[in-house]
């Protein structure tokens, strides 16, 4: 038979494969809360401005209460032919109430109800990213506390740089996911305007009030351009792109607890909890969530570049493609916080070791910029002259199959004649770190301000 919708210009219905590709139920289903949030301001407005009488809308209103508890309950029955969300919802409803359900569509399109809809989604999805952003930061800043001033090896190109501290490392990726939650906010406050009422493309000619339902479902304010309320997505791209930062943050971060909970390293050991076994080796003890946390911006990239590619070139306003926006971002926001949540238990439960993070800061002639240091501080020596000797202290040691602590004073003024006693002081790396007073720097003090500061923001 022909479609209950739209039957008035139709004779027959569509071929099984038109409703197959047409067909958007088996993933918008999950915009069903918010389609019926979005649906009962939409009633309570048109009963306000006199659209609807207020019996009708109240019926309505309390019909899609029912029919949410029956999605909820899990006892609503879905339907393909009826294509998607807005129409499964509309259709019970009419079983529901009957005639007043037709009335709901008045003053509004399914464009203006989905573009709606998914708004709402995706602001969720934000905030539960920031919450998800903030456990992980908590987590992050416990570690640091606790080792605010033990000394690890820092790297550049993955050699030994310089001695950093365990605090510092950590608050680093404080920083960075704070900047993440930043983004987020940002991609919020942006796209917190209400598309309902832009109807199929132009407006209506019914005296809505679209101030009312914006602020009845927490907007801002209505879109300001009826055209571009259905038109844009540009409000999930910037929530696939700020995932995409911020999984990429994930990711660098998982590599490194990959790197440290190898035999090699030993800086960290990994709860048993977020590990996995070998079926084979017995000895393994593999960090999957940390390689699978590595792995999800694969998807969340994809989702990103996939739906800039659904929407480049599609001219105004509405067109089907855009129902292609969902099942990307659906998947990339479940990615992102999982991958949050992993790294957030992976990060509370891991436990630093210590000596291990000390014996390897001490190695690599990692104290080699102190010693140039020393020289110019000491012997007013050009920093550039100063690199240079330190150079041949370096490959002394090499030579010598030591560190430069190792050397003697003899070995020293062999180098540069002016060298004295006082230069062992800066070889040690705990030396090193105290330091590195400047602000921002590595030296402990500095570590417990930042996180003194991220302790009051978080709270
Ligand atoms: N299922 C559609 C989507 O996800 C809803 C909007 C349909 N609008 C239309 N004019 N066909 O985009």
């Amino acid at each position: 038979g022909s479609n209950t919708m739209w039957g008035g210009r139709f004779a027959a219905g569509p071929d099984a494969i038109m409703e197959a590709i047409n067909a958007s139920i088996g993933f918008d289903k999950r915009l069903a809360r918010q389609d019926i949030e979005g649906s009962r301001a939409h009633a309570a407005m048109l009963a306000a401005t006199g659209i609807l009488r207020d019996s009708d809308a109240e019926a309505i209103r309390e019909g899609l209460l029912t029919v949410l508890s029956e999605i909820e309950a899990g006892t609503f029955a879905f339907s393909t032919a009826l294509e998607d969300i807005h129409m499964n919802v509309e259709a019970r409803l009419k079983d529901l109430l009957g005639e007043p359900a037709g009335r709901l569509h008045t003053a509004r399109s399914r464009n203006d109800q989905v573009a709606t809809d998914f708004r709402l989604w995706v602001r969720d999805q934000i905030d539960a990213a920031i919450a998800g952003l903030e456990a992980l930061q908590r987590a992050l800043l416990t570690q640091a506390e606790a080792g605010a001033d033990w000394v690890m090896p820092g790297f550049t190109h993955l050699q030994t740089a310089q001695p950093v501290t365990w605090g510092h490392h950590m608050m680093a990726y404080v920083e960075m996911f704070g900047r993440d939650a930043s983004r987020f906010r940002d991609a919020r406050a942006r796209m917190n305007e209400c598309p309902l009422g832009a109807a199929a493309l132009a407006g209506t000619s019914f005296p809505i009030d679209r101030h009312m339902t914006a602020e009845a479902l927490g907007f801002e304010a209505p879109c300001a351009n009826s055209l571009d309320a259905v038109s844009d997505r540009d409000f999930a791209l910037e929530f696939l792109s700020s995932a995409t930062i911020c999984a990429m943050h994930l990711s660098r971060f998982s590599e490194e607890l990959v790197i440290w909970s190898s035999a090699q390293f030993r800086f960290v050991a990994l709860s048993d909890r977020f590990s996995t076994g070998s079926s084979i080796m017995p000895q393994k003890k593999n960090p999957d969530a940390a390689e699978l946390i590595r792995a999800k911006i694969g998807r969340i990239l994809g989702a990103n570049v996939g739906l800039l590619t659904v929407m480049k070139g599609l001219p105004l306003a509405y067109s089907k493609d855009m129902q292609e926006d969902k099942e990307q971002v659906f998947d990339a926001a479940d990615s992102l916080m999982l991958a949050l949540a992993a790294m957030e238990g992976m990060v509370r439960d891991m436990s630093a070791n210590r000596p291990a993070l000390e014996t390897a800061a001490a190695s690599g002639f990692s104290t080699a910029t102190d010693l140039a240091d020393w020289l110019v501080r000491e012997l007013d020596m050009p920093f550039r002259e100063a690199h240079h000797v330190t150079g041949a202290l370096v490959k002394l040691a090499e030579d010598k199959g030591c560190d430069l602590p190792d050397l003697t004073l003899a070995d020293m003024q062999g180098v540069n004649s002016g060298i004295t006693e006082g230069v062992f002081d800066v070889l040690g790396v705990h030396n090193s770190i105290a330091s590195r007073t400047s602000y921002g720097g590595t030296a402990p003090d500095q570590v417990r301000l930042q996180i003194a500061r991220w302790k009051e923001r978080l709270a």
